[in-house]
């Protein structure tokens, strides 16, 4: 019902941008910042994650990141995010769009590709037909690639955890070569999708990373309002 409902979705007025990128690349803070550069130019922006972003999709999170999905193998794990982020599009990511809204995601389908796909051995047209029925034509604008060593990802992902007294999640706990091959594979879709695809260096402070992201920003916006525009 709600994979016909998101397949079904007119094309969006507003834009999505997603963050993507490996352990630690600070995607989470990067988005707080863009939202808000994006909402003193008095732009509506609504900030989301996956797996979540919905309640329904909140409480799958709960168990993707426990190490309960494990025993069901990928190609369960891989339904149980697609499931979430039907029910995030169709209740969260499509409406805010449709009303002219800018939604930044942090996570989203180049997730799936990476962890489940690359990662899994999930096949692509598995992972085809699982993108069209959860996503339909919801597709982003923009996919900013936080990319940085593993090593240097997963250092500041552990020091983070340890501030705030948490433990490590399952994907966190693999190994380093793990975060390796996570790294390549989205360097791998960055350069098979370069028109909507930006890779930015996120090693440095994050007021450096913050500047890389947003001369990418500005130059869609002003493409956006071009195509908007007519011109
Ligand atoms: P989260 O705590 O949000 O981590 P991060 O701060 O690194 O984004 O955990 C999300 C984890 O879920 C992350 O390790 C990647 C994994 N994941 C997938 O395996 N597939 C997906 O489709 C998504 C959205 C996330």
């Amino acid at each position: 019902m709600a994979a016909t409902i998101a397949a079904s979705q007119a094309p969006s007025r507003g834009r999505f941008i997603t963050f993507e990128g490996g352990e630690g690349a600070g995607k989470s803070t990067q988005l707080r910042l863009l939202q808000q550069r994006l909402a003193s130019r008095g732009i509506e922006v609504v900030a989301t994650r996956e797996p979540g972003g919905s309640p329904r999709a909140e409480s799958i999170r709960a168990l993707l990141l426990s190490a309960k999905v494990m025993p069901l193998g990928a190609f369960a794990e891989t339904l149980l995010f697609a499931a979430a982020r039907a029910d995030h599009v169709e209740r969260t990511i499509a409406p805010s769009l449709c009303r002219g809204a800018f939604v930044l995601c942090d996570r989203f389908l180049d997730s799936t590709r990476v962890y489940q796909g690359a990662l899994g051995h999930l096949t692509d047209a598995a992972l085809t037909a699982l993108e069209r029925g959860s996503v339909g034509r919801t597709r982003p604008d923009l996919t900013l690639i936080l990319d940085l060593p593993a090593e240097t990802g997963l250092a500041r992902a552990t020091a983070r955890r340890a501030g705030l007294g948490e433990a490590v999640d399952r994907f966190e706990s693999e190994a380093a070569s793990f975060h390796a091959r996570v790294r390549d594979a989205f360097l791998e879709i960055a350069r098979s999708e370069p028109e909507r695809c930006v890779v930015i260096d996120a090693a440095g402070l994050a007021a450096e990373v913050e500047t890389r992201i947003w001369s990418a920003v500005e130059l869609r916006l002003s493409e956006w309002e071009d195509l908007r525009l007519g011109r």
